[in-house]
Parts: C-alpha cells; sequence; structure tokens
C-alpha cells in the first residue's frame, strides 16, 4: 500500500503527491507546496485567484488542477444522514473538568473552532495547557490521539505546567513535551506564516489541536490607530479563515483565546465598544463554531458558559484550576 493511501484512511485527508496519478507533474506539486498547500483538500477547497497567486502557476495550470482535486473531493450536495453519520464520529477531546465536558457534548469538537474569551486570570491558559495534554490521550481515555500545535503570541506557554498536567493523565512528561510543536509568534505576519508551517506539519504527522493563545493580542498592537480597524479586520479574517481551513482539512480541534478588556476609562473602546463582548467583533464570531465565555468564581473555580454554538445550549458550569490543570470544582 503506497504512503497516501495508507494516511488517507487513518487520517481522512490525502496528500498533495496522490495528485501525480492525476497527472499533475511534480515540479507543479512542489510549486504548490511552496504555497502551502499540501493536501488535495486544501487544493479543492482553494479559489482560482488563491492558486494563481503561486509563483509559476499560470491560468492553464489552475484550472486543470482544480479540476483533477473535484474529481477526488466529493465538493458537492450529500444527504442529511450522512452528515449525521460523520458528526456521530466527530472525536472531542476532554477539559479535565467533568462537568465542563457534560456541557460540552464530551469536550472540545475536533474539526471546528472553539473561542475562549473572558478576562485576564479566567484560566484561558491553563486550559490551553491542559488541551495540549488531553489531545495526546487515546480516544479511550477522552483524546485525540494527535500531537499538539501551540502558537504563543504572549509568552504564557510553561513547559513545567505541562508536566503537572501528564503526570495527572499517567503520561511520560518528555513524550508529552515532545509531541508539542511550540512556536512563539512576535507578529501578526508571522502569526499568520507559522499556518503555512502548522498545514506541512500536519501533512507530515498526526495532530488533533491547534491552540492559538491569544489570538487577538497581537493585532492589538499591530493595528493599533483609529485609521487601521479596516486593516486589521481585513487581516484578522485571513488568519481566521486560515484556521478554518485547517480544521475542515486535518480534522484538528482550533483553540483560540480572546482576552476581553474592561474599560478602564469608562469610554467605548475603538475596536470593541461593549467591553464586556469578546474583542475582534463580528469576525471572531462568525467564524468560532462554538465560543465559551470564562469568567472568575471563588477561589480557583472558574465559570464557563457556552455562549454560541450551532448545537449546545446555552448553558453554564464550575470548574477549577489546580496544579495538575483543568479539574472538577472544588466545594
Ligand atoms: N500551577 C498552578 N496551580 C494552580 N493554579 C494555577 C497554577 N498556575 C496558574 N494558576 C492559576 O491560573 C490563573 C491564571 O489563568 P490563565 O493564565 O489561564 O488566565 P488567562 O485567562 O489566560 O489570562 P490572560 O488573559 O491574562 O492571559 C491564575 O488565577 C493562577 O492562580
Ligand atoms: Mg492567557
Amino acid at each position: 500500500m503506497s504512503q497516501t493511501q495508507g494516511d488517507e484512511e487513518e487520517t481522512g485527508y490525502l496528500l498533495i503527491a496522490k495528485l501525480e496519478s492525476s497527472g499533475i507533474s511534480a515540479t507543479d506539486i512542489k510549486k504548490l507546496k511552496e504555497g502551502g498547500f499540501f493536501t488535495v483538500e486544501s487544493v479543492a477547497y482553494a479559489t482560482k485567484r488563491a492558486l494563481l497567486n503561486i509563483k509559476g502557476i499560470s491560468e492553464t495550470k489552475a484550472d486543470r488542477i482544480l479540476a483533477e482535486a473535484a474529481k477526488i473531493v466529493n465538493l458537492g450536495f450529500t444527504t442529511a444522514m450522512d452528515v449525521h453519520l460523520r458528526r456521530q464520529e466527530i472525536v472531542t477531546i476532554t477539559t479535565g473538568s467533568t462537568e465542563l465536558d457534560r456541557i460540552l457534548g464530551g469536550g472540545i469538537e475536533t474539526g471546528s473552532i472553539t473561542e475562549l474569551f473572558g478576562e485576564f486570570r479566567t484560566g484561558k491558559s491553563q486550559l490551553c495547557h491542559t488541551l495540549a495534554v488531553t489531545a495526546q490521550l487515546p480516544v479511550s481515555m477522552g483524546g485525540g490521539e494527535g500531537k499538539c500545535l501551540f502558537i504563543d503570541t504572549e509568552a504564557t506557554f510553561r513547559p513545567s505546567r505541562i508536566l503537572s498536567i501528564a503526570n495527572k493523565y499517567s503520561l511520560n512528561g518528555e513524550e508529552t513535551l515532545d509531541n508539542i510543536a511550540y512556536a512563539r509568534a512576535y507578529n501578526t505576519d508571522h502569526q499568520m506564516s507559522l499556518l503555512i508551517q502548522a498545514a506541512a506539519m500536519m501533512s507530515e504527522a498526526r495532530f488533533s489541536i491547534l491552540i492559538v493563545d491569544s489570538a487577538m493580542a497581537l493585532y492589538r498592537t499591530d493595528f493599533s490607530g483609529r485609521g487601521e480597524l479596516a486593516a486589521r479586520q481585513m487581516h484578522l479574517a485571513q488568519f481566521l479563515r486560515q484556521l478554518q481551513r485547517l480544521a475542515d482539512e486535518f480534522g484538528v480541534a482550533v483553540v483560540i483565546t480572546n482576552q476581553v478588556v474592561a474599560q478602564v476609562d469608562g469610554g467605548a473602546s475603538m475596536f470593541n465598544p461593549d467591553p464586556k463582548k469578546p474583542a475582534g467583533g463580528n469576525i471572531i464570531a462568525h467564524a468560532s463554531c462554538t465560543r465559551l465565555q470564562l469568567r472568575k468564581g471563588r477561589g480557583e473555580n472558574r465559570i464557563c458558559k457556552i455562549y454560541d454554538s450551532p448545537s449546545l445550549a446555552e448553558s453554564e458550569c464550575t470548574f477549577a484550576i489546580l496544579e495538575d490543570g483543568i479539574s472538577d470544582a472544588v466545594e
């Protein structure tokens, strides 16, 4: 069995090399890879314009590639029953808290974007650390059986936290750290380019989660002027679209955090008129599938509310942040 077929059975996507058997040249496949396309799905879902942006891909070639990809990937209608059966197979990743998993219908869903928003110290980053570990667990233990990709924009990632959490799940600490691909993002362009590398890595090994903590922080600093709002929203929309693409293509859970800033001066913020609502406005709201609002409870307890979801009720629950990660609430 060829490598490509093996990968398809295990992961549900096809490596771009598969297009060679459809008559696309190895040189063109190399160009596609350089342009950030690593799977047949990524090409099939792309616009013609996106392919034309790649150096060396002419109009004729783009048409040809799109036509061949469309022969392999189903882009048409399917039955609701098919969708239903596929949704039943969706793997969820445990948060570490029984109650939170319960209201989420098992945990964080793979194949879509979940946004965690809340004020500082509400546990967004702590939940990310826990998920970086639980994503590696076998499915039978509530895991995603894959590696974790962690993009850190605020330098708040702490390997020591990972070790404590891994210990709780009886995982080998060093292996757990090795299975987390970590990158610090320094600006919004860099944050975007890391996603191209992410796609390449995901086509080579099995990842089950991609975390961006925090997705918005660099946008605040890179586009801080009043006149830059439109440019910021456009850049952010592209970033989120790329995240969605990775979720669709590789079936990874995408988790992004977003800090809600309380207004010190009481005035309306230029980006965020309602300080109790997450920053990023409608752009993030539309891109995120499940939106979870975190707030402080008593002591180490935190409250999570399902703020928006296509299929979950608007319920809330309490969990705790402990030394070994997110856990059940403490009385
Ligand atoms: N080892 C630990 N054991 C128990 N609690 C911890 C530990 N490390 C951090 N915490 C708690 O986690 C909380 C911080 O949570 P976290 O860093 O996830 O906040 P955040 O929502 O990401 O905030 P920000 O918006 O500032 O990034 C603090 O209340 C801190 O006490
Ligand atoms: Mg944080």
